[in-house]
């Protein structure tokens, strides 16, 4: 059992033990969902006051049925026995996305710029009874990176989910923005992205099943205001081209490339004293006039790695809470 009751993003399931790989989903006990629970009641009971067997057999298929059907749908959803890794994953977004991956039933590869943060999150997983590795690593560093899927494949023995979420941003009016802001984000964002897709991939196509998920942005597509960061959107609109690209070369041999693109989130990110000041015009900007929690954003990562999205490939999902709409 990898997972705990008190879980919180899957927590109407509750997943069995398994050592089944990615082409074998794991047998998933019916829900706690009281609803779902309710009805099984009132089935319970109508069966049990029933004396006439036709329709006592009516009503037992009905209820296999229905358990069978239910079981089957979030049985996709599993991830029991899968490797995943998760860059950026020391704080906010990747953090949540380690900590949902490692809820859904995978060995969670936690790596970092910052060594002890990632520790931190591999330790919060193990209190879960997840099994985790903390790795440091600069995903602007391409042996680093080559390192680093090394090192997961040495300890797990396989990679299924590669999660490439490391970040930066700066603000800068564009005609002042130095070489060094654009190569470094251009660096991390972009460049960083990249390698770790091609590392990961690497071992996947071997094995002819991955997925990738690149954090990119709703900074792809629309342009941030009022603060300036060329930078930034430029290198996410690149990681969704590149993960349209990937994701159509490598789909056929079983490794699907999507992005994942929030709008603001409430994360470290976002909190200089600077963009304080414009989060009130980022809420007013928002249809749903909230910051996106992290665990907002971790649903869609988990469809993306689930058997639900095996015909999905090169997308761009964005999570903006209607942001991009107006
Ligand atoms: N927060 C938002 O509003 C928002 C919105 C859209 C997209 N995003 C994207 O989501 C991702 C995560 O953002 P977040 O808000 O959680 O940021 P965050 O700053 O809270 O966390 C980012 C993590 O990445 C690590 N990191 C930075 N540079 C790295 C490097 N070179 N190598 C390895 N790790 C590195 C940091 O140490 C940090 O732990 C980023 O790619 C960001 O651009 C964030």
């Amino acid at each position: 059992m990898n997972i705990l009751t008190s879980s919180c993003h899957l927590d109407y399931y509750r997943l069995s033990s398994s050592t089944q790989n990615h082409n074998h989903l794991p047998k998933m006990a019916p829900a706690v969902d009281p609803a779902l629970e309710q009805l099984e009641a009132i089935l319970k009971e109508t069966l049990a006051s029933v004396s006439d067997p036709k329709v006592k057999e009516k009503l037992t298929k009905a209820q296999r049925s229905r358990q069978n059907r239910f079981s089957q749908i979030l049985n996709k959803f599993a991830l029991d026995g899968q490797v995943a890794l998760v860059t950026g994953g020391g704080q906010g977004i990747g953090r949540g996305i380690a900590h949902g991956l490692g809820e859904a039933g995978c060995k969670v590869a936690v790596a970092d710029l910052e060594l002890s943060r990632a520790e931190t999150v591999a330790a919060e997983l193990q209190a879960k009874g997840i099994q985790s590795l903390a790795l440091k690593v600069d995903v602007s560093k391409k042996q680093e990176v080559e390192d680093m899927v090394k090192k997961v494949l040495s300890t797990f023995g396989d990679l299924h989910i590669g999660v490439n979420n490391a970040g930066i941003v700066f603000h800068s009016d564009s005609e002042d923005t130095s070489e060094k802001e654009w190569t470094k984000t251009m660096d991390v964002n972009l460049n960083g992205v990249f390698y770790c897709c091609q590392a990961e991939a690497k071992h996947m196509l071997k094995k002819g099943y991955g997925r990738i998920i690149n954090t990119a942005s709703m900074s792809a597509t629309i342009v941030n205001h009022p603060q300036k960061q060329v930078a930034y959107n430029t290198s996410k609109a690149g990681v969704v081209h590149m993960s349209k690209t990937l994701g159509t070369e490598w789909c056929d041999r079983g490794v699907t490339v999507n992005c994942i693109s929030p709008g603001y989130a409430d994360t470290e990110l976002n909190r200089s004293e600077s963009l304080l000041a414009v989060r009130t015009q980022w809420l007013n900007e928002t249809p749903m006039h909230k910051l996106a929690d992290v665990d907002d954003l971790v649903g869609g990562v988990l469809y993306l790695t689930s058997g639900l999205a095996n015909f999905t490939t090169g997308l761009d999902l964005i999570m903006d809470g209607g942001f991009t709409c107006w």
